[in-house]
């Protein structure tokens, strides 16, 4: 297990790993991408074996019409584009984009008069996202490669951002939270998926660059997060689980599934679970 909690070291572990994701990307895993089926997501672990990640997570039908290799790369652990509630003619951001699935969904959504931006940090996920694009013939949908602690974009300009099992994975969330806010239009809305715990994770995990990668160490605290988004000027936060708890009977196993950590050190600290964010730009910021 590599130690560490240098965010550069962290940045860069995360890139190789998502890096390796869409370079290996199987469209055959398309009938989804459970994490008891799917290795290739952001969860590893047998304890979170009840947080669905990829594909599953989508109620609507037009996200089974996506080409098998659009869904097969989906590795949020929820469905912002369905929380977000778009309407057509809308600017919308997507924070990690990944292989660009809620890119496409939204695109379908906002409409031709409408646009969506995908930015993400990964050379290889950028590529995938960009084929995938051509794939489909989509003509509102560009992709960015970019951090999004550092987001290449005016302010005011969005009027919505969605984002999906990424932000976990920044070493800067404030930054982030503050560039989102930065680049929202006023009354502009934030509706992200992501990993969330309750109580305290053991410093063994949070010092695991591999936990990183698999959205645990990363994960923030509930009321962190409702402290970082009112700190940056949002209301009406709201924060909900839509995910199980970790399996009870389960253990958690490392990203290379060398090292297993017993379940009571993890249950007697924390729970893990998948969260729908929502939070609003002032209309007087
Ligand atoms: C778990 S995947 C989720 C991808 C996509 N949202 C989805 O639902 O399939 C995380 C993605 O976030 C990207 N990412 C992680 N940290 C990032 C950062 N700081 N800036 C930009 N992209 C980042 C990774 O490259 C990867 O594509």
């Amino acid at each position: 297990m590599q130690n560490t909690q240098d965010p550069k070291i962290i940045r860069e572990s995360v890139k190789e790993y998502y890096g390796g994701i869409a370079f290996t990307a199987n469209p055959s895993s398309s009938s989804g991408c459970n994490c008891s089926t799917n290795n290739n997501s952001c969860c590893q672990s047998d304890a979170a074996l009840t947080i669905t990640i990829g594909a599953n997570n989508y109620e609507s039908k037009d996200s089974k019409q996506l080409h098998p290799e659009v869904t097969g790369l989906s590795l949020g652990c929820g469905d912002p584009v369905t929380l977000a509630s778009l309407k057509p003619g809308q600017t919308v951001l997507d924070l990690g984009s990944g292989g660009g699935m809620d890119c496409f969904l939204a695109a379908a959504r906002v409409g031709i008069t409408g646009k969506v931006i995908g930015i993400d940090m990964t050379t290889e996920m950028i590529t995938k996202a960009r084929l995938n694009k051509s794939r489909l013939d989509i003509v509102n949908v560009e992709f960015c490669q970019g951090e999004i602690e550092h987001l290449p974009l005016v302010n005011n300009s969005i009027d919505v951002i969605i984002s999906n099992c990424v932000i976990n994975l920044s070493s800067n969330k404030p930054t982030v939270f503050h560039e989102a806010f930065r680049v929202l239009s006023p009354g502009g809305l934030l509706a992200v998926s992501d990993i969330v715990i309750t109580g305290i994770l053991p410093e063994n995990i949070k010092r695991d660059i591999d936990a990183w990668s698999s959205c645990l160490a990363g994960a923030l605290e509930v009321s962190e997060l409702h402290m970082l988004l009112k700190t940056e000027g949002f209301v009406e936060i709201a924060i909900t689980r839509i995910g199980a708890n970790i399996n009870p009977e389960g253990s958690l196993i490392d990203h290379k599934g060398f090292e297993t950590i017993p379940f009571p050190e993890i249950s007697s600290s924390y729970q893990i679970f998948s969260a729908k964010i929502t939070a609003l730009k002032p209309y007087t910021a």
